[in-house]
């Protein structure tokens, strides 16, 4: 299964969706970069996010605060203290690794055949510090380690300039920053990467708090299902207790079945008035006039880990043959365009005014011409494209074109008027 990642990381970087970061420099771990492919898949992911959270939602409103805030923030909210992980150094090589890393553990145990030889665990934070300003001494300030700040210290802002009344909630993407110490498996763990998450602010009770967060476990959980994740390698990990982060009463992690274990995807944590009593935020109820501090029910969601596992889930081989299952609203590629013949003046002319038409309509539209059509089919399923449609000789008589779907190879005739209303409805 270890052979899978390699195949995938091997894939992303061949065909432009994941290279390593710097890479002409050595790279640098955990940093990585998307290409061309790699955009529109990240795009379409949170696209599809924030159609689910926010505009499908009355109660729902969006944020992009800033990543740096005053380092306040950071000592406020518990970050500077408690946002940390133990780490144990092996005392041959003095490596570092996760204290609760077993299989990293393990493996690098096996890399002085065997023995092992740990110092006690210790704690590191993991903030990722920046200096600011142009005179000695510089201003420590730190990157975000989670977005949820910037919506917190915002809280008044948005009750004050929007019609929200609690139940409300806040929907943020954006990249988050983490020094951590083993970063691996592609982008699984990187020190940069981005987060989607909802803070959900509800009444301070016991009882409702605890109806909605199993709520948004399952709206969270089915949204991966209904984009392609198959609910057997989907599971619910409760965090014990010594496990929980610092603002959490309680939490569980959504995990996938990756091929290196099942690995944490997104957490659900309820997050009590830690964080707006901590920052001295209340709300007032505009019927009851009572004042309170709300309560959080948070979906925190990994972008590059949620890719990474679409990629993982929708890989598949058939022979030499590489499908990307990728769900047509992820796909980077809604179609592929080609002429028969590369060399046939009719055939490149109209198969090029049609590529055009739906490239105005649906942006994510790609062109070959080289090769033979087995060879077009072969690179566009290997990158998850859906549909391939043929101009040939028999389009320069009737109007029609070939498409081919991915998954089946099933062919049908289409009218090339009726090209772009038989994509919209594939699409929806
Ligand atoms: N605001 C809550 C919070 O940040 P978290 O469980 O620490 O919670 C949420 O992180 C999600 O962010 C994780 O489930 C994961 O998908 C993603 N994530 C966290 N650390 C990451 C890292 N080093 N690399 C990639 N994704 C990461």
């Amino acid at each position: 299964m270890a052979d899978l990642m390699e195949k995938i990381t091997s894939l992303a970087k061949r065909r432009g969706f994941i290279y390593p970061g710097s890479e002409i420099y050595g790279g640098y771990q955990g940093f990585w970069d998307y290409g061309p492919l790699g955009v529109e898949l990240k795009n379409n992911l949170k696209r599809e996010w924030w159609k689910y959270m926010v505009y499908g939602r009355d109660n729902v409103v969006g944020m992009d605060t800033a990543i740096i805030m005053n380092p306040k923030v950071w000592e406020v909210s518990g970050h500077k203290k408690g946002f940390s992980d133990p780490l144990i150094e092996c005392k041959i090589c003095h490596k570092r690794f996760r204290a609760d890393g077993e299989e990293a553990v393990l493996a690098h145990e096996k890399e002085h055949n065997g023995k092992g030889s740990w110092t006690e665990a210790k704690t590191f934070n993991l903030l990722t510090e920046v200096l600011l300003g142009t005179t000695e001494p510089k201003e420590v300030a730190y990157l975000r380690g989670e977005i949820t700040q910037g919506v917190f210290v915002n809280f008044a802002n948005v009750v004050n300039s929007t019609r929200v009344k609690i139940p409300f909630g806040i929907a943020q993407i954006g990249k988050a920053f983490r020094n951590e110490i083993t970063p691996g498996n592609l982008t699984f763990r990187s020190r940069e990467f981005e987060q989607m998450e909802l803070e959900y602010f509800v009444r301070p009770d016991e009882k409702e708090s605890a109806e909605i967060y199993e709520y948004w476990k399952k709206e969270r959980l089915s949204w991966y299902a209904s984009l392609g994740i198959d609910k057997n390698k989907l599971r619910f990990a409760d965090h014990p207790v010594d496990k929980r982060a610092h603002y959490a009463r309680y939490a569980t992690d959504i995990e996938y079945q990756a091929p290196f274990g099942w690995s944490e995807m997104e957490g659900i944590h309820h997050r009590g008035d830690y964080d707006l009593g901590n920052h001295k935020l209340s709300y007032k109820d505009p019927i009851t006039m009572e004042e309170f501090t709300p309560w959080v029910i948070e979906t925190s969601g990994g972008v590059d880990r949620a890719l990474l596992f679409f990629l993982v889930e929708a890989y598949f081989e058939d022979g030499e043959r590489v499908i990307l299952k990728l769900n047509p609203k992820l796909a980077p590629f809604k179609a592929a365009v080609f002429p028969l013949l590369a060399n046939k003046e009719e055939l490149v002319g109209k198969a090029r005014g049609i590529y055009l038409e739906l490239k105005a309509k649906f942006g994510s539209i790609t062109w070959d011409a080289r090769g033979n059509i087995g060879k077009r089919y072969f690179a566009q399923d290997e990158i998850g494209t859906p549909w391939c449609i043929t101009v040939d000789f028999q389009s320069l008589d009737d109007d029609m074109v070939t498409v081919r779907e991915r998954d089946s190879a099933k062919q049908e005739r289409i009218a090339i008027d009726k090209l772009q209303e038989y994509l919209q409805n594939k699409l929806q």
